[in-house]
């Protein structure tokens, strides 16, 4: 069986970023070396009745996703299923093409099992990452398409950027996401407020019927975090995803000066605001958890508190690609000790007891 440790090793003699280009170089020769990618996701895909679900209208034959950033623009999403991959997220994207911010932004912090990040949104551009994700849309899992707002776009027209991007990505995606939650556009977090929420979920609504859902930051009060989810559902929001990363530089022993942790020193962060949220809209929304999952443990944790679904992306770098397979078996192991025959049954436990 295929061992991570000895290319864990390999890739970690690279700077982040370079092991990043060069896993996604893997990524988007696999799917052509048909007989390994065929391999892979007979293996790695879980499929079972067990975890299977119909959201949005779109079946997920499991609820482990990549979480967004991994595939900034969407050449990865064929090689998904190959890393047992139940749904994807492609994205951020910005209506123009953006560098991100200067290099180094990318460092991981091994002992911890986390990462730390200030790519600030470097992407193709929508233009792009459209002509990419056409070439596979629709793909053989679920595709969200999370959308940014361009550093060079004033707050006052930022709007304008998500029109833009919601009527460039509504036919060639499953489900869209707004990211107002990243730490690394200046004053972007400044747009998790009600009123621009309400404008934002309006006007989305009267852009698409698809699904659109909002992507929030851990580093806010529960209380304000509710108000602006319930506010967001209010206005035409279909799902809420939490959490982004964090900037509670705290949380590790010597951290950089810039962008947001993610991973395990994240999980227990992202886990209490979740459960918060979920107290308040479980049944309301479809909700989905992120942040430092990387187990069947954690995900499991995530599900009996209110998610649908729950997203990956740290665990991935730490554990390889034999995790999500691990996290799917393990799930079904825990649901069916606990007597649950479908997931639909663990959905929301915790909060039924
Ligand atoms: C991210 N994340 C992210 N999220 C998002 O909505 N848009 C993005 O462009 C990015 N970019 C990005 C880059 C890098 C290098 C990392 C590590 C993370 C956040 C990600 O989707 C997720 O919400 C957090 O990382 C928490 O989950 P994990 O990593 O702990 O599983």
């Amino acid at each position: 069986m295929f061992k991570y440790d000895g290319l864990k090793k390999i890739l970690f003699m690279f700077d982040p970023e370079t092991a990043h280009t060069l896993g996604e170089f893997s990524l988007r020769v696999l799917p052509f070396l048909r007989s390994i990618n065929n391999y892979m996701t007979a293996r790695n895909f879980i499929r079972s009745d067990d975890l299977k679900q119909e959201i949005f209208g779109v079946t997920f034959e499991n609820p482990v996703g990549l979480g967004a950033g991994f595939d900034k623009n969407a050449t990865m999403v064929k090689a998904m299923p190959a890393l047992g991959f139940g749904f994807t997220e492609i994205g951020t994207m910005t209506p123009k093409p953006q560098e991100g911010n200067a290099k180094p932004r990318l460092f991981r912090h091994p002992e911890q099992k986390t990462l730390q990040n200030a790519m600030g949104f470097n992407n193709e551009g929508s233009f792009v990452v459209a002509k990419n994700l056409k070439k596979v849309f629709p793909a053989d899992i679920p595709v969200g398409a999370n959308i940014g707002k361009n550093k060079s776009t004033p707050q006052e027209h930022a709007l304008s950027d998500y029109k833009i991007l919601i009527n460039r990505f509504k036919e060639i995606s499953d489900y869209l996401v707004i990211n107002i939650s990243s730490p690394n556009t200046p004053n972007l977090r400044d747009l998790q407020n009600e009123a621009f929420i309400t404008e934002l979920f309006t006007m989305a609504k009267s852009l698409t019927h698809k699904p659109v859902l909002l992507k929030i930051a851990p580093d806010m009060e529960a209380k304000v975090a509710i108000e602006l989810c319930k506010t967001a559902v209010k206005s035409g929001a279909a799902g809420i995803i939490a959490t982004n990363t964090t900037i509670d530089y705290s949380l590790v022993p010597h951290p950089k000066s810039i962008g947001g942790l993610s991973g395990e020193v994240l999980a227990q962060k992202s886990y209490e605001l979740f459960q918060a949220i979920a107290k308040e809209l479980y049944g309301k929304t479809v909700l989905i958890s992120v942040g430092g999952i990387s187990n069947a443990e954690e995900a499991y944790k995530r599900l009996k508190a209110g998610a649908s679904l729950v997203q990956c992306y740290t665990g991935l770098i730490f554990e390889g690609p034999g995790m999500v397979r691990e996290i799917n078996l393990g799930l079904l192991k825990l649901m069916h000790k606990d007597g649950f025959k479908n997931i639909k049954d663990v959905i929301g436990s915790d909060l039924k007891k």
